[in-house]
């Protein structure tokens, strides 16, 4: 890539920018830096720099684009494709001072917010207004804004309200040139020009810095009930899934864990799941305003499941039981990757697909000798797979979970889906687009990516090989 070291010379130009305290090169700070929550990878920068305003990202960016040192802009570090990973070392622009929530405009249900907020305080300054921010991916409570938009995360709400890039109206960023742009407005209908900020959302900061949000908000819903129902296998559990939708419900959340997704968590909060022993769960959530529609969709819900066999739907009625089933749905991630060395996929098809797509899983994984445990969130079709090392020998590990994957992923695709929903292509499954991908769609997309970053110093070696 042609890239340059840091140098003593450009590190005291980077403390003139943002001030001594604020770049560090010691081990520690590299050291974790160096990671975030995909697989085992570890790629240490050469330098952690923390800006807290535009102008001070533009001066960085424009010494870096300079000097051709690459920069790897970072958030919270809870990415599941190796985003933030300074896979061509150089400059960590760690954004985590960009913390401010600028304005709150009630009257317009609308934020100005900076990307180093992290989603749950956010979401969490809005709610004592009445005001909603939907996205909620499972690492809310550490995962910041900034890597949300450059993820476009999702999350289990996503199923009725839509995933980051619904609530992004505008935004402030800065190229790799330096030169600073805003992109939309504070409005809710907009087509002035190309979308740059739908282009942004989701470019896994590889094309600009993020530096101001112009979110859209919703009203926070007056009531939620929550109800987990086990099935007898895995093909009911997903089939039950488009049939809720078919009889006119929609769930706020509508997610698929098999048993062994269960278990891991279980095991790893030293907590039991009501039910805990189903083949397969799925937990439906409905949320709304009157109580009366909440109760009522349940009821139907439960005259769906009904028709697949599931007869034990349990209504988690008190809200310690509802946190706690939340906490563990959340921690499955984290409590299967725990089990052994794994791959993640991030698999989404249409919901109707989602019985084939789970069945297919099963059969690969099965014919190469290892353990694919799923589960995610079956109203947006999107189920999450991971596939585990256990006893498996490295070499025969690296040889089958490639193949693996990629047959996968080419079910995924042939049946209408593709290869992420919601962790993003990052690092760990470049090598992958061109299954979900033409070469024609490929070009064009590195050739954006050339225009908006000339020297390709923004987040090298992420998307594409
Ligand atoms: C979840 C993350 C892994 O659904 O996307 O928990
Ligand atoms: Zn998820």
């Amino acid at each position: 890539m042609g890239f340059q070291r840091v140098t003593p010379e450009l590190i005291r130009r980077l403390e003139q920018i943002v001030g001594t305290g604020f770049v560090s090169s010691d081990s520690e700070s590299l050291s974790l830096n160096s990671r975030d929550e995909t697989e085992d990878l570890c790629f240490l920068p050469e330098v952690v720099v923390r800006p807290t305003e535009t102008a001070e990202v533009s001066r960085i960016l424009a010494l870096a684009n300079e000097a051709s040192v690459p920069v790897t802009p970072r958030g919270g570090g809870t990415g599941l494709s190796g985003g933030a990973l300074p896979v061509y070392g150089g400059i960590c622009l760690s954004m985590d001072r960009f913390n401010r929530i600028l304005s709150i405009d009630h009257r317009n249900f609308q934020a100005h917010v900076e990307p180093g907020v992290t989603t749950q305080r956010f979401q969490e300054e809005l709610e004592p207004l009445g005001l909603f921010y939907p996205p909620d991916p499972s690492s809310r409570g550490t995962c910041q804004l900034g890597g949300n938009l450059a993820e476009c995360a999702g999350g289990p709400r996503a199923v009725k309200y839509g995933v980051t890039k619904d609530y992004v109206l505008g935004l402030e960023a800065v190229l790799p040139t330096g030169e600073v742009i805003k992109t939309g407005a504070a409005v809710l209908k907009n087509v002035t020009g190309y979308n740059l900020t739908q282009l942004l959302v989701g470019s896994e900061g590889t094309l600009a810095v993020i530096t101001k949000i112009i979110f859209r908000l919703i009203p926070l819903p007056r009531f939620r009930q929550v109800v987990l129902v086990p099935f007898s296998s895995l093909e009911k559990a997903t089939a039950a899934v488009a049939a809720i939708f078919q009889h006119g419900i929609t769930p706020s959340a509508l997610e698929f864990m098999e048993r062994a997704a269960v278990k891991a968590a279980e095991n790893r909060l030293g907590k039991q799941w009501p039910n805990g022993n189903a083949e397969a769960q799925l937990l439906v959530e409905v949320d709304g305003s009157h109580e009366e529609t909440i109760a009522r969709d349940i009821e139907q819900i439960a005259a769906v499941v009904e028709k697949f066999d599931a007869a034990d739907v349990l209504l988690a009625d008190d809200p310690q039981k509802v946190q706690d089933i939340w906490a563990l749905r959340r921690s499955i991630g984290e409590s299967v990757k725990a089990i052994s060395a794994y791959k993640e996929e991030d698999t989404v098809v249409p919901r109707a697909h989602l019985p084939e797509l789970v069945r297919g899983v099963k059969e690969i994984a099965q014919r190469y000798g290892i353990t694919a445990i799923c589960y995610g969130h079956a109203g947006d079709g999107n189920v999450h797979v991971n596939i585990l090392k256990e006893k498996m020998d490295d070499t025969t590990w690296e040889r089958n979970v490639d193949a693996a994957v990629r047959e996968i992923f080419q079910l995924t695709v042939s049946l209408g889906g593709t290869i992420s929903g919601e962790h993003g292509i990052g690092y760990s499954q470049r090598s992958y687009l061109p299954i979900a991908l033409s070469p024609v769609e490929l070009k064009l997309m590195r050739e954006i990516k050339r225009t908006f970053d000339p020297n390709g110093i923004l987040n090298p070696g992420k998307i594409f090989t």
